[in-house]
Formats: structure tokens, sequence, C-alpha cells
């Protein structure tokens, strides 16, 4: 079931938590909602599942109109699931029952109860688990019998607000995978709430960043990834090299940009947005990175400096740069190098098309 969002607004004590937003989720894809906080995430999922009523818009979910105005579907009759932060779940219940409860509400035979929860626990590996205390559990699991309580309802919609920052990095991975997993396999459209781009990036078919209660992007990872619309955008998407341009030219193809701070000047690809305040954006994988000898070549388009951080991060380095105009970039190399160290004389060198440059 698609869900579709027009014009939505709605204000907090005159405080605007989301303004005129309009998004659309396919059928059974899944819709990545990223942002800083406060930027109007969880009221626009409130919103969907009637748990907030707008000022304005309209929220239609599998082509029923829920929320007009006029029309306020109450939200047990949207059949939204919603998994949280917090698990939510019943520490004094088995996992079992805290995956049967919706149903028993619902008055359903024993036998399907019984005969839906355990092929839930199943397909979300919590099988040998069924009869255990959910208080016993570890975060991983209970936020497993979360996600199962709200699949069993079979819901038109699932939404997931920040479901995996309370567990520790390596479970968060695994169970980021498994998400995207079941998500596929069920083919449930959802919504998911998140300001870490690696989880919008890996679990999205489409990613929608927010900001201020606006839209300022929505598309497919790779496109917004690589084609980012503005400096913002790209600051959230991990583009952590970002200068302020003050002066442009036309060269031989492509433009010359030079730094407000400190008047360094590259050549970017292009194209410019015509703006006013436009920014140098740069990704640090971008960037390469070589020792400086004194005798080499300085090609086109390379910065010369000095090492202040060298981080080994496993499958790649890490390094900040100081620039001997003073700028400072972030630089991740995969060649894994010795001499590549604090304080060494370094060379980084700009690919035209690593330069997006970007209003904001
Ligand atoms: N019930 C409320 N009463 C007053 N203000 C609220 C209420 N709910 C949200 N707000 C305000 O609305 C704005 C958007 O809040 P929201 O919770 O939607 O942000 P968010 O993007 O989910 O942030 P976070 O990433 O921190 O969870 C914030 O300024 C917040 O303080
Ligand atoms: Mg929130």
């Amino acid at each position: 079931m698609s869900i579709t969002i027009q014009n939505l607004k709605k204000s907090f004590a005159g405080i605007v938590a989301v303004n005129d937003l309009t998004l659309a989720v396919a059928d059974g894809t899944m819709l990545v909602l990223l942002g800083p906080s406060g930027c109007g995430k969880t009221t626009t999922m409130r919103c969907i599942a009637g748990l907030e009523r707008p000022d304005a818009g309209t929220i239609a979910i599998g082509g029923r109109t829920v929320f007009d105005g006029e029309v306020d579907v109450p939200i047990n009759q949207r059949n939204v699931g919603m998994v949280f932060q917090s698990y939510a779940i019943w520490p004094h219940m088995s996992v079992f029952d805290n995956v049967a409860f919706p149903l028993r509400v619902k008055n359903l035979p024993r036998d399907e109860i019984a005969a839906r929860v355990n092929e839930m626990l199943a397909q979300v590996g919590l099988a040998e688990l069924a009869a255990r205390g959910a208080s016993t559990l570890s975060g991983g699991q209970m936020q497993r019998v979360a996600l199962a309580r709200s699949l069993v309802m079979r819901p038109a919609a699932l939404l997931f607000d920040e479901p995996l920052s309370n567990l520790d990095a390596r479970l968060r991975d695994r169970l980021r995978v498994q998400l995207r997993e079941l998500q596929t396999q069920f083919r449930i459209t959802s919504v998911y709430v998140t300001h870490d781009q690696h989880e919008a990036l890996a679990l999205a078919d489409q990613i929608a960043v927010m900001h201020r209660g606006t839209l300022l992007q929505a598309a497919d990872p790779v496109s917004i990834y690589s084609r980012p619309a503005s400096s913002t955008v790209a600051d959230f998407l991990g583009y952590s090299n970002i200068f302020h341009i003050d002066a442009r030219k036309p060269v031989d193809e492509g433009i010359e940009i030079a730094f407000a701070a400190s008047r360094t000047v590259l050549r970017a690809a292009g194209p410019v947005p015509d703006a006013v305040e436009i920014f140098a954006c740069i990704r640090p994988q971008d960037i390469g990175i070589a020792l400086d000898a004194a005798d080499a070549s300085r090609p086109d388009n390379t910065l010369l400096g000095e090492v202040m951080l060298a981080s080994f991060m496993g499958s790649f380095m890490q390094y900040r740069v100081r620039t001997d105009a003073g700028d400072v970039f972030e630089v991740f190399s995969n060649k894994i190098s010795a001499e590549i160290k604090l304080g060494a004389r370094v060379r980084l060198s700009f690919p035209r098309q690593a330069i997006h440059v970007l209003s904001s």
C-alpha cells in the first residue's frame, strides 16, 4: 500500500514542526526520513499513524484518505504498525504473549493466533525464545519482538522511529541487514526515521532529507549520494569537507573557485548554481593523498599540507590534513600507508568531478 502525504503542516504552540511537507512512499518500498534533531521526523510519523492531528494537509494510505481536515481516521483503524527506539514491549509477558497481544485484542480464534505468532517468531529468528520472559531478552532480541508484534498484524504500512539507536554498533549492523531482508521479503510499505546516514543509505529505496520541517530532497540512495541538491543535503550524506566560495570564473571545461576564508583556488567540473551563497562540497574518499617528495611535479588541483591526524579504521585510513593556506580537509584512503603519519608532508589531489559546487 502506498502512502501519500500532501502539504502536511503541524505546529506546537507556535513552533512549526512540519511545514508544508509533500512525500510519497511507493507500495512495498521503504522511505527513510533523514535529518537533524528537531527537524520534524517523529512528528511526521505520528501524523501518519494518527497519533497527532495535523493542522493542514492530506494523508492517504493505500489510496484511502485517512486525514484531510474533515476525514480523520482513528489510529486503530489506520492499520499502521509502529516500532520505536524504546522497545515498548511488556516485560512481565513471555515473547509469545507479547507478539500474540494485538491478535488477542482483536479476538481472533486461539488456533489462528498460535499459528500466526509461531510463524512470525520463526521469521524473525525468535522461535526458540517463545516461552522466555521478555525482561530476560537482550536489546536486539527485544527489538525483534517489537518488530514481530507489528508484523503479525499484517499492517498496511510500518513506521520505524530510530529503532536501532539504542543498540551497540555490531548488533545495529546485523539488525539493519535483517530488517532490510524482512522488509524486502514482506514487501511492506515502510517509513523509517534515522539521523544516521549509513543506516539511511543501506536501508532506503528512497531517502527524504528533512530540515526545519521541510523536505530538501527525495531520491534513491545512489542518486542523492552522488548528486546532493544542496550543501545542507551534502552535509547529511557525509560530504565532510564544505567550504564557502566567494569567487568563481569559467575556465576551460569547468570553473575556477576561490575559498572565502583561505583564498585557496581549485578547479571544479561544474555546473555551478546561480546562487549568491555557494559552497564546495567534497567527500573525504574522493580526495587523493600522497607523500610530498620535494622534487615531485605538482599537477593541477593539488594542495600541500601536513597530516594532523591519522587513524587506522580497519578497511581504510582516516586523515585530517591542514594545507599551507590553513584549510583543514578530512581524507579517507583505502591505501594503508605507514609513511603517511602525524606530521608528514603530503599532497592532496582533487579530481574536478569530486568538487560539487552547491548552494546552501
Ligand atoms: N508535543 C510537543 N509539544 C511541543 N513541541 C513539540 C512536540 N512534539 C514535537 N515538538 C517540537 O517540534 C519540533 C519537531 O520535533 P520532532 O520530534 O518531530 O523532531 P525529530 O526530527 O523527530 O527530532 P529527533 O531526531 O530529536 O527525534 C521540535 O522543535 C520539537 O521540540
Ligand atoms: Mg524523533
